[in-house]
């Protein structure tokens, strides 16, 4: 594999278009996955600098901290708190505006604004979600939506 990520200019969808298969190939025939899931946030932060890129696994029941590109987290969220949990708890991709709106959400950075989380689901469960925080407004979307969900499905996980 190349160490040199190409990152490009452009509309969000061409930089997700370019970004996920370099994605691909960086993890593909690595079976550790803690290397991949960091590899994975380390390509994200690059290309898009969001503010918080990162990884929550589930373990015993709560999501515990994992690879991440960012400021400081908090190391545990329970089954249905915050962002994350609610996603886990409801098994689907939330999309928030304005995390101060969102009843319960987990402030790990006061200057975090939006945030969307993507959960990871083999067999019917979640085994991990995907996190992004973002220092603007509203800045999530459905094209993130739909490029981070393909992004997570490729996990082998
Ligand atoms: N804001 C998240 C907590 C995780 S941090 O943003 C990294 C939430 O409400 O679940």
């Amino acid at each position: 594999m190349s160490e040199d990520l190409q990152l490009i200019k452009g509309s969000k969808k061409q930089r997700y278009q370019s970004l996920l298969p370099q994605i691909k190939a960086v993890i593909e025939g690595e079976p550790d996955l803690i290397a991949n899931l960091a590899n994975i946030t380390a390509c994200l932060k690059e290309q898009f600098g969001w503010l918080w890129t990162g990884f929550y696994l589930v373990k015993n029941n709560e999501l515990v901290l994992g690879p991440f590109q960012g400021p400081l987290a908090c190391t545990r969220i329970q089954k249905g708190r915050g962002v994350c949990g609610r996603s886990w708890a409801e098994k689907r991709t939330l999309i928030v505006a304005d995390v101060n709106a969102f009843p319960g959400h987990i402030a790990c950075s006061s200057v975090s604004l939006s945030e969307i989380v993507v959960p990871v689901i083999r067999n019917h469960e979640v085994v991990a979600v995907l996190d992004v925080d973002s220092e603007q407004y509203s800045h999530f979307d459905e094209t993130d939506q739909e490029f981070l969900e393909a992004l997570v499905d490729g996990i082998d996980i």
